[in-house]
C-alpha cells in the first residue's frame, strides 16, 4: 500500500519568542484597527480599557466557568471556580435588569456569542414539546436561526408537513408584518402544527429595525386562544439592540424584554454594544425553561444547561468589569449618543441623495449599490452589501431583489471624519 504524503506545516520544532511576536505583529498588521480605520459596517468596537486590563491580568489564571451558574442553588455549580461563577451570575443579573427581569426570575450564561445564544433559545423552545415544530420570524432574522433550525432537526426551510423555518414579510422599514405572522401561524395550526418558536428581532443585523414585540405577544395569545393546545416559545434576538433599545424613549412603552409575559428567552451580545471582548454573548430564559436543555454531566457538579461546555472565567471578569464601569447610566448615555450620530449620518446620506431606511437604532441602511468601487468597499470603507435583499419587503419570497448596504455607528466611530471621508470619496 503506498504511503500518503502529507504536507506538514512549519511547527515541528519550537519557534523562538522573537519570531513568534514578529509573526503575530505581521498577522495583526493585516487586520483593520477600529480606531485608525474608516470602516462603516461592523457591529464591533474595541473592548473598554478596563476590560482589556482585566482580561490580560486574569487570562493566565485560566478559570473554567463550565456549566450554568444561575441555578437557584449556587452550590450546585462546579467546584473550584466560585469567584468567576459569581461574577458571571452578577453579569446575568445585570443583563436581566436590562431586559426588565429581576435576577431571580431568569437564568442564563455567557455564551461564545449571539449565534450560540440564539441556538440555545431555539433549543429550549424545541424541547418544550414533541412533534412537528415550526420556527417563524421575519426575513430579516439572523442566519444563526437558520443554523438552529437545521441543527435542531426542525428544517432550515419550510417542510411539506408545515414544520421548518418560515420567514415572513416586514413593512418598508423592516418591522415584522403582524398580519403576515398571524396568517402563517394560523395556516400552520390548520395544518395540524401545535408547536412554534417565534423569533422577535430587537435590532436586525441589516437594518437595526425593532419588531413590535408586544404586538407579537398579542398575536401569540390570539393563536393560543384559538388553539389552546398550542405551545409557543417566543425568543427575542436582541444581540445587537440589547444595549441600545432599552434606553430609547420610543421603546419605553413597547418594551422588548421579560416585562412581556409571553417572552420566554432573550439573546443579548455584550461583545457588540456592551463593549467587551469577543466571546461574550448572553442567553437568558425564564428560570424553569432551562430544564428543557439540562444534561446530566458525569464530571460536572450540578450538570450543564449550556451548549458549549468549557468557558473562560476571564470573560465573566471582563464583562463584569465593563458593566460595573459604565453602569446602566453609562450604557444609556452611549446608546443615546450613538443613535443621535446615526440620525445625523442618515441626514448626511439623505442630503447626498442616497435612499436611506428609517433607523430605529444606530444602524443606518441604504438602498442601492454601494456608491464607491468594490475595492474601496472591501478595503477602506469596509461594509456589507446584501444583493439578494427582497425588492418587496412585504413578500420576501418574491423574485425581485435590491441591494442594501449599511453603516453601523459604533462607540469608537467619529462620524464627522468617517462619513465625511466617505462622501468626499463619492464626490471625487
Ligand atoms: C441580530 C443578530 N443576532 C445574532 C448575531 C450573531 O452574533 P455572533 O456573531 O456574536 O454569533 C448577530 C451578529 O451580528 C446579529 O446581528
Amino acid at each position: 500500500m503506498s504511503q500518503k504524503t502529507i504536507t506538514r506545516p512549519a511547527w515541528q520544532d519550537p519557534t523562538s519568542e522573537n519570531e513568534i511576536l514578529a509573526k503575530i505583529k505581521e498577522f495583526d498588521d493585516a487586520n483593520i484597527h477600529y480606531f485608525e480605520s474608516k470602516e462603516l459596517g461592523f457591529p464591533g468596537t474595541p473592548p473598554l480599557p478596563i476590560c482589556q486590563q482585566v482580561y490580560s491580568d486574569y487570562v493566565g489564571a485560566h478559570a473554567n466557568n463550565i456549566g450554568m451558574h444561575t441555578n437557584p442553588r449556587p452550590d450546585t455549580s462546579e467546584y473550584g471556580f466560585e469567584g468567576s461563577q459569581q461574577a458571571e451570575r452578577e453579569v446575568i443579573g445585570m443583563c436581566a435588569d436590562l431586559m426588565d427581569a429581576s435576577p431571580d426570575e431568569v437564568g442564563g450564561y455567557i455564551s461564545p456569542g449571539g449565534t450560540e445564544a440564539n441556538i440555545v433559545g431555539c433549543w429550549i423552545g424545541r424541547n418544550r414539546s414533541k412533534g412537528r415544530t415550526a420556527i417563524v420570524g421575519s426575513f430579516l432574522t439572523h442566519y444563526s436561526i437558520v443554523k438552529a433550525a437545521d441543527l435542531l432537526g426542525i428544517g432550515a426551510k419550510p417542510q411539506s408537513d408545515g414544520s421548518g423555518l418560515h420567514l415572513v414579510g416586514t413593512d418598508s422599514n423592516g418591522h415584522i408584518n403582524l398580519e403576515h405572522l398571524w396568517r402563517v401561524l394560523l395556516d400552520l395550526a390548520r395544518l395540524g402544527l401545535r408547536h412554534f418558536i417565534v423569533i422577535g428581532n430587537a435590532g436586525t443585523t441589516m437594518l437595526g429595525s425593532v419588531d413590535d414585540i408586544p404586538g407579537m405577544c398579542e398575536v401569540i395569545s390570539r393563536l393560543e386562544h384559538e388553539y389552546p393546545t398550542a405551545v409557543v416559545h417566543l425568543h427575542v434576538d436582541a444581540a445587537f439592540g440589547g444595549f441600545v433599545i432599552p434606553f430609547l424613549e420610543k421603546y419605553k412603552s413597547r418594551r422588548i424584554g421579560f416585562s412581556n409575559p409571553r417572552v420566554d428567552s432573550v439573546t443579548v451580545d455584550l461583545h457588540k454594544m456592551g463593549q467587551t471582548p469577543y466571546g461574550s454573548g448572553v442567553i437568558m430564559a425564564r428560570r424553569e425553561q432551562f430544564k428543557n436543555v439540562f444534561t446530566l454531566a458525569p464530571y460536572v457538579r450540578g450538570g450543564d444547561s449550556t451548549l458549549c461546555g468549557s468557558r473562560g472565567g476571564v470573560i465573566a471578569f471582563s464583562c463584569w468589569a465593563a458593566m460595573k464601569f459604565l453602569g446602566r447610566t453609562g450604557y444609556e448615555k452611549e446608546a443615546l449618543e450613538r443613535v443621535r450620530d446615526a440620525n445625523t449620518t442618515r441626514q448626511m446620506l439623505t442630503e447626498a441623495g442616497l435612499s436611506v431606511f428609517e433607523n430605529d437604532t444606530n444602524i443606518v441602511a441604504v438602498r442601492g449599490e454601494f456608491p464607491l468601487s468594490k475595492k474601496l468597499m472591501d478595503k477602506v470603507f469596509i461594509t456589507h452589501a446584501q444583493e439578494d435583499f427582497p425588492a418587496d419587503m412585504s413578500n420576501p419570497a418574491g423574485r425581485e431583489f435590491q441591494t442594501v448596504w449599511k453603516v453601523v455607528v459604533m462607540p469608537h466611530m467619529d462620524i464627522d471624519t468617517t462619513i465625511k471621508a466617505f462622501l468626499d470619496a463619492r464626490n471625487a
